[in-house]
């Protein structure tokens, strides 16, 4: 694998379709033994868990559901503060066992701002899988309960994750180089 060019920067081979493939293929055991004989429902964050969702979903042999989320944030009032709202939200969660697929958790907060309107929703349930997660770079501690690959603070591209709008569709996971 050669290094890239993704607008104006460079970035290196990170981690090789087959790795990818690999760790993919551990967690949906992982999620086939942990799930069975339940129906989770998977709930996707759009844009960037696009590939690895897919990918996942088609190695579960359990019953499950998946839907897909995009998170908008803007800033409420004084008093909410910074809100995230989930756009196609359109299952019901009470009762249920949810399971969030997550590209990259990078300093958590994201997830922190959203996961309590999930728990408020009453789940049986609530996990969290995310391909990539960077760990030193945690400001706001989240739970992931399945982890793909826990990378360095660098910024990284390809498998669904862009910079600025491209390089999603690079089938590898490229980092910047600094
Ligand atoms: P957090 O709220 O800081 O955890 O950020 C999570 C979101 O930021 C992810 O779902 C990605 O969309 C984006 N993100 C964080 N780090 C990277 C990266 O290295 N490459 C591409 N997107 C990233």
């Amino acid at each position: 694998m050669a290094s890239l060019r993704v607008h104006d920067k460079e970035f290196d081979p990170f981690l090789t379709e087959e790795e990818i493939r690999t760790r993919v293929s551990f967690i949906a055991d992982q999620l086939n033994t942990d799930y069975a004989g339940k129906r989770p429902l998977f709930i996707a964050i759009l844009n960037g868990s696009f590939i690895f969702a897919s990918d996942l979903f088609k190695e579960l042999h359990i019953e499950a559901e998946i839907c897909f989320i995009k998170l908008a944030s803007y800033k409420g009032s004084r008093s909410t503060g910074h809100v995230v709202t989930a756009i196609g939200l359109d299952h019901e969660i009470y009762g249920r066992d949810v399971v969030i697929i997550e590209d990259i958790v990078d300093t958590g907060k994201t997830l922190t701002e959203f996961l309590p309107q999930l728990h408020h929703q009453q789940p049986a349930s609530l996990r969290i899988v995310a391909l990539l997660h960077k760990a030193e770079a945690t400001v706001h501690p989240v739970q992931v309960d399945y982890i793909g690959f826990t990378i360095p603070d660098k910024f990284v591209v390809g498998y669904g994750l862009d910079y600025n709008g491209l390089g999603r569709n690079i089938p590898e996971i490229y980092k910047l180089v600094e």
